[in-house]
């Protein structure tokens, strides 16, 4: 494995691209927008001077991996030439079926196409390919380059040699891969969706405010950060697609999204991503307010 595709610049395609670039792999990072690529730059670039503040690497190293990353918005250049793909554009079935199919046509034969997706079926992307042994699910968590899981998943038919190298590629990465079986929303998020989705529910039915229902989980459960806080980190979009699929593939109205989450994504409160969500991020991400119409 030398080199590597990003396609997508948003919140995980710079993380994953950072983790790679760092980890000395050539890195291309692929987005219809342009301006989605410089914030994405820009954004390892803050994230690199912050580890060079903390001297958990070198100034030097900084330079090295930024030299790593180049971008395109040109998908054929892009992925020319990569032995891996690992696609993180929107969580939207019918874009990732498209970007396969587009994949599947452009790469070399032996490349693994590998899919961040939060949810979506990897045995789905695999049948609109004619490599499906070569397909499989490499499910980072955000923020990536602090995050130690990677969340593999078998599609069908992934084989065993796909899943090893992308298991082995893992750990290089300094990560802890768990492999499991393609089901909607996985592992991680069949069992992390639905506390969001309650938390939202509770927040809508006034059982507590914003900071009380995070206060609750933090302090009561020993979270690391309350669930409406975390869905801000993850983007309410995400969130709302991620319910969406597992609504649907289980056909189970527990998975049902709250319709104050549906709502907020219809006003664009997205979370930090837009500097609105449950909480107000106009001081910049780390600075969370809690956001007024949320405060009793
Ligand atoms: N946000 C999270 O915490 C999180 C965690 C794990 C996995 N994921 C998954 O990662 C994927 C990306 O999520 P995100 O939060 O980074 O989304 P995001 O909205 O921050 O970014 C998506 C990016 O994809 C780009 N894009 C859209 N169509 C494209 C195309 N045809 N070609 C290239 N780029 C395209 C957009 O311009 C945007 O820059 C999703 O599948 C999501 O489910 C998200």
């Amino acid at each position: 494995m030398k080199k590597i595709t990003i396609i997508g610049a948003g919140t995980m395609g710079n993380g994953i691209a950072h983790t790679f670039a760092q980890k000395d792999f050539k890195v291309s990072i692929v987005d219809i927008s342009d301006d989605n690529l410089q914030k994405a730059v820009a954004t390892i670039s803050k994230n690199l001077d912050r580890m060079v503040a903390k001297e958990k690497i070198t100034s030097e190293e900084k330079i090295k991996t930024l030299k790593n990353i180049d971008t395109t918005t040109d998908f054929n250049q892009g992925v020319a030439n990569s032995d891996l793909v690992v696609e993180a554009a929107t969580e939207n079935v019918e874009l990732k079926l498209k970007i396969f199919k587009d994949l599947d046509g452009i790469c070399k034969p032996e490349t693994i196409l590998a899919t961040n997706t939060s949810s979506i079926s990897i045995t789905q992307i695999a049948n609109v390919t004619n490599r499906k042994d070569k397909v499989i699910g490499m499910h980072f968590m955000n923020p990536v380059p602090i995050m130690k899981l990677v969340e593999v998943i078998r599609g069908k038919q992934t084989s065993d040699e796909s899943t090893n190298t992308i298991m082995q590629l893992s750990k290089e990465l300094n990560k802890i891969p768990v492999e499991v079986n393609d089901a909607p929303g996985f592992v991680a998020n069949r069992i992390l969706m639905p506390m969001i989705n309650e938390a939202i529910y509770t927040l809508e039915e006034n059982v507590s405010d914003v900071e009380g229902i995070d206060t609750v989980m933090i302090l009561g459960m020993s979270h690391p950060m309350g669930p409406l806080h975390l869905a801000d980190f993850i983007g309410l979009d995400v969130c709302l697609s991620i319910l969406q699929v597992m609504h649907e593939g289980f056909n189970d109205e527990k998975y049902k999204p709250s319709p104050l989450l549906i709502k907020m994504v219809k006003n664009g409160e997205l979370g930090i991503k837009t500097g609105q969500g449950f909480y107000d991020y106009s001081d910049g991400p780390r600075n969370k307010r809690v956001a007024d119409q949320f405060k009793k």
